[in-house]
């Protein structure tokens, strides 16, 4: 585990215990994985999967039952394994009458920082999250994409080297939604680690370098994106009949599915093998091929299958 290494997690497990009968609730499961320094990371499952009890375990807001995270190396039961991170918890609960600026004056007061530097981070952050106009507005009468905006300009006070962002998008409009992904993609050509959780597939898909599936505490899978969508479905291919009748026997003796548009049939193929038939009549000149495109899973699909399985 180098440096390299922002999150480090080995077998995180907790459980609580509820009510008079010391009911057992397992909600995170021998939970492992790595983030690497740099890349955007999102962690996903669904509502009550355990991705803010992971959370709160990389924080020490909640102590593992068992196993061990590690957030630049160091242990993250340690304060100073905190000193280079934000966090941005999920519907975050501000402070009502003050407002945006006077917010993240307090916060900057909480880590130190001298009132000239405070200043100038201060008008940096309210640009960045788009609030710059609203600074002596208080936060009861913020939306709640200002609440959010506001809620990742705390956690980036004390610029740190990575951000846990709960839930960042979450009972966001297509409008906030699309503003904070463009932030979150600025902050990492900063250079900055960015691990976020979400329960909308389409945020990973747009913004993550690699991912996570949580589900009932259990890890379902991780990696890249690519990886997590890349089990084919076959292909779809375009040709042109050069043998219109030897084509039109070949397709409808293989039951592929196809459509025609002027003159070209656009086929959905299953399996390599009817990729190879298709190659060998390409080859022997009774048809042209014009496109071939493989079908990749979206994230939802892999994610649907994932869970089912
Ligand atoms: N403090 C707690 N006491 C008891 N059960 C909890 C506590 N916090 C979370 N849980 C349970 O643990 C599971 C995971 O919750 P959570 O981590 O909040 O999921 P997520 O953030 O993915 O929606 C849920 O079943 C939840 O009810
Ligand atoms: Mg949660």
């Amino acid at each position: 585990m180098s440096n390299a290494t922002a999150i480090h997690c080995e077998k995180l497990t907790k459980h609580y215990f509820i009510g008079l009968k010391r009911q057992r609730i397992e909600a995170v499961n021998d939970v492992s994985f790595e983030v690497k320094s740099g890349e955007v990371f999102a962690f996903l499952g669904l509502n009550g999967a355990g991705k803010t009890t992971t959370i709160k375990m990389l924080l020490d807001q909640a102590r593992p039952t068992a196993g061990r995270a590690y957030l630049f190396g160091v242990d993250a039961a340690r304060p100073e394994a905190r000193l280079k991170v934000g966090f941005q918890p999920d519907l975050p609960n501000f402070y009502r009458f003050l407002t945006g600026y006077e917010l993240l004056d307090y916060f900057g007061r909480l880590f130190g920082l001298p009132r000239p530097e405070r200043n100038k981070r201060i008008e940096v952050l309210l640009k960045q999250v788009g609030l710059d106009g609203r600074r002596n507005e208080p936060l009861k009468g913020f939306s709640r994409g200002m609440l959010q905006r506001i809620g990742l300009a705390q956690a980036l006070i004390n610029d740190p080297q990575m951000l846990i962002l709960d839930e960042p998008l979450g009972g966001l409009d297509p409008v906030g939604r699309y503003d904070l992904r463009h932030i979150i993609m600025d902050l990492k050509t900063q250079g900055k680690t960015i691990f976020f959780s979400s329960h909308i597939l389409e945020d990973a898909e747009r913004i993550a370098d690699r991912a996570a599936i949580i589900h009932q505490g259990k890890m379902l899978a991780c990696g890249t994106l690519t990886e997590l969508q890349a089990v084919e479905s076959g292909w779809q291919v375009e040709i042109e009949p050069v043998d219109i009748q030897e084509t039109n026997w070949l397709l409808d003796s293989r039951g592929w599915m196809y459509k025609t548009e002027t003159g070209i049939r656009i086929i959905d193929i299953p399996d390599r093998e009817g990729m190879n038939e298709i190659a060998a009549r390409a080859a022997a000149g009774s048809l042209r091929l014009i496109s071939i495109t493989p079908k990749r899973r979206t994230l939802e699909d892999a994610f649907l299958a994932k869970v089912e399985g």
